[in-house]
């Protein structure tokens, strides 16, 4: 049965049918999605049937995996899954996942456990269209300008309200990661240019802080626009699979305190390259138990 894709917005998100997640890898399946991935940066489907194995499984389709996240340990019996769950973390503000080390996943996997009675979305930006939508001057000045993203800064996480949250974002930043990247990132497979920033991103290289902190703040609004933001209302057992090289998300805190999980996989990325051929540089830590670095054909 050959996949169907039903486009969710103008701009970000299709909804994907037809393809059998539990199966073998079939070549023209994987195709598919990839090039569903590359043209609308985040898929979604429903009524998966797969287990934590399952989703590792189908996440290795597109890739090698990386371990859970640099600090955090996977979940219990796993390798590959970050549990994310309300109780340890509430990730509600726009970011790109673990862009503080030198290459972020390219992909991210999101498979729904708990899900909220309302609220509960999750956010998925594009900011290719970001990018386009930027007059001229402001994408000529975001091609040539490089950001430090951290995983130490406390504004990065949401207030931790309750111990377990606290440890949680104890355990996030134990180790510290900075990385530099181009503010805007071509994509290997595409060659589109995306704003490439969010809640790790913590200054601009060569620049005050607060003109930095004003810029980056510009930068963002383009990519937050309404036009540019598929709102995901979460079922159980639907499967997620957004484009991590040029998108960013958020997860609403809407939902008071009931519980929310979701099992997330990532697959491991390339190094990212700006507008100028200049590649990202670890500048603090080392994540290569993290991640294998993706080689991308030059
Ligand atoms: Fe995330």
């Amino acid at each position: 049965m050959p996949v169907s894709i039903r486009k969710l917005t103008g701009r970000i998100g299709a909804v994907v049918e037809g393809a059998d997640l539990a199966a073998p890898p079939d070549p023209s399946t994987v195709t598919a999605l990839r090039d569903a991935l590359n043209e609308h940066k985040a898929i979604v489907f429903d009524d998966v049937d797969l287990d934590n194995t399952g989703q590792e499984r189908l996440a290795g389709w597109f890739g090698d995996l990386t371990t859970a996240h640099p600090n955090v340990p996977a979940a219990d019996g796993t390798r590959h899954v970050l549990a994310v769950d309300s109780e340890t973390s509430k990730a509600n503000e726009w970011h790109t996942d673990v862009t503080f080390v030198v290459n972020p996943p390219q992909l991210t996997t999101l498979r729904s456990l708990v899900t909220t009675p309302y609220g509960g979305e999750t956010l998925i930006a594009n900011a290719a269209t970001a990018y386009r939508d930027l007059p001229a001057p402001l994408r000529a000045l975001a091609d040539s300008l490089r950001v430090v993203h951290t995983n130490q800064h406390d504004y990065a996480r949401p207030a931790a309200a309750t111990a377990q949250r606290r440890e949680y974002d104890r355990v996030f930043v134990a180790t510290p990661y900075e990385a530099e990247h181009p503010l805007v990132r071509v994509h290997p497979l595409t060659g589109e240019r995306g704003l490439f920033i969010g809640a790790f991103a913590k200054r601009i290289v060569g620049l005050p802080p607060a003109d930095s902190a004003d810029l980056l703040r510009l930068f963002q609004s383009y990519v937050t626009r309404p036009e540019n933001i598929l709102r995901w209302r979460w079922s159980p057992n639907q499967l997620l699979i957004f484009d991590n090289r040029i998108t960013q998300h958020y997860a609403v805190d809407n939902y008071d305190d009931h519980p929310r999980r979701l099992n997330r996989v990532t697959v491991a990325g390339e190094v990212p390259v700006g507008t100028d051929g200049r590649r990202s540089e670890q500048l603090t830590g080392d994540a290569s138990h993290y991640s294998e670095v993706l080689a991308v054909a030059a």
